[in-house]
């Protein structure tokens, strides 16, 4: 048993188009739905003290769908950012972003730099909205970085570890996910944080993420604590304490 509550929780939040199929509603309307999803999860990962919650709130191929709901999305986007910020100044939480930002809507970028930057002296839970994000893009990214950084004379090849590596990924200075909770029952990693998921603990439900309420969160807490992490060791090893 693990027992540890996760220092990191990362969620793909799934199941929004089909939540509002069953309504006959428009797929907007299962993602205004999952916004109410997201202000839950969010303070009651603030009041249980998770120090990191990274919610993949849009891919780069997420772009390709219906011009209708990808403008619809930013709205809500704009619209959670600036409803939100009073409750998330009072619950302490820091706004991050990983992800092509340049890519967002210049209001959206503006709103979301505003918030990022009032709450960037807050030291409770560190949010980290994945907008325009790509797993791979992350990692190019990343190879790009530690390439420039040898030309210059910075870095030298064989100093490049996975410490190193980290640092020129969006997502450096938060640790790896220990725990990734993916919505709708869909067992694939879309093309998340495809480097830090090395050894992160997956539990899937079938509820729609208009559906996850507090207890669901619980529960895949809960779910964690329960599991073995190995890390390549023995349970003989991990039981005895033993590295
Ligand atoms: C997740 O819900 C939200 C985003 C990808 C933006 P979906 O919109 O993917 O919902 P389904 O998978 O079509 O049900
Ligand atoms: C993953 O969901 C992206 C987000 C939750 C933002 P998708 O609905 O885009 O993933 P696929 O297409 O089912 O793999
Ligand atoms: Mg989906």
């Amino acid at each position: 048993m693990n027992r540890d509550l996760p220092a990191h929780i990362a969620i793909i939040m799934d199941g929004n188009g089909r939540w509002a199929a069953e309504r006959n509603l428009p797929r907007i309307a299962g993602h205004s739905a999952g916004v109410s999803a997201v202000r839950k999860v969010v303070e009651e990962c603030a009041r249980l003290k998770i120090p990191h919650l990274t919610l993949f709130a849009f891919s780069t191929e997420n772009w390709n769908r219906p011009q209708e709901e990808v403008g619809g999305l930013m709205v809500l986007l704009d619209q959670y950012l600036k409803k939100e910020l009073n409750t998330l100044m009072k619950n302490k939480v820091r706004l991050t972003t990983i992800g092509h930002l340049e890519d967002l809507p210049d209001n959206v970028q503006h709103t979301l730099r505003d918030v990022v930057k009032r709450s960037a002296g807050n030291e409770g839970l560190t949010l980290t909205l994945a907008l325009s994000y790509s797993g791979r893009d992350d990692i190019l990214k990343a190879v790009r970085g530690a390439a420039r950084a040898v030309m210059r004379g910075d870095l030298s090849p064989d100093d490049i570890g996975p410490e190193t590596f980290s640092s020129f990924l969006y997502t450096r200075g938060i640790p790896d996910p220990d725990l990734l909770i993916r919505t709708s029952g869909e067992q694939r990693i879309s093309n998340f944080l495809l480097w830090q998921v090395a050894y992160t603990e997956f539990w899937v439900t079938d509820k729609l993420w208009p559906d996850f309420s507090s207890e669901d969160l619980h529960e895949a807490i809960e779910t964690f604590r329960s599991r073995e992490r190995r890390f390549g060791m023995t349970s003989e090893q991990v039981k005895g304490g033993k590295t």
